[in-house]
């Protein structure tokens, strides 16, 4: 009984407030490194180009990542998206990539970019 009461009290509406707040606060340890950001532009342009453009400029249902609200996306938030992906709308989870790849592409995105940079 006490079991039932708990769980319907306090867990649901605040475990996805959790977890959204856990998933932006994760840092991303290569953050405003040079070496990491060409990195990651290469990897892009290997791994998201395909769907999201040459230049991030988006295509079809991939949308534009060239936009300020992707630059100010918490990188921990972006970790997630790129762990989860959306399959059913057509994104693909990129958990097989090593972790460092998906911060270096992640240090890419928030960084503007060859160009928005240049
Ligand atoms: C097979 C095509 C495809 C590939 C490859 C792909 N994406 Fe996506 N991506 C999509 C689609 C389609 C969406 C929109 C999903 C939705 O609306 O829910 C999306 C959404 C996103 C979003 C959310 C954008 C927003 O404004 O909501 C980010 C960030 C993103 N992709 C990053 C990447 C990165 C980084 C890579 C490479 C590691 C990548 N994607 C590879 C198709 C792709």
């Amino acid at each position: 009984m006490c079991l039932a009461i708990a769980a319907g009290a306090a867990i649901p509406a605040t475990l996805l407030q959790r977890a959204r707040e856990e998933a932006a606060r994760v840092p991303n340890p290569f953050e405003g490194d040079a070496g990491a950001r060409r990195a990651g532009a290469k990897l892009y342009a290997r791994e998201c180009s395909a769907c999201h453009g040459a230049n991030r400029e988006g295509r079809g249902k991939a949308p534009p990542l060239n936009r300020p609200e992707i630059y100010k996306t918490p990188a921990g938030t972006l970790y997630w998206i790129l762990r989860n992906g959306a399959l059913r709308q057509g994104m693909p989870s990129f958990a097989h990539l090593p972790e460092p790849r998906r911060w270096q592409i992640i240090t890419y995105l928030r960084a503007g970019g060859p160009d928005t940079s240049h």
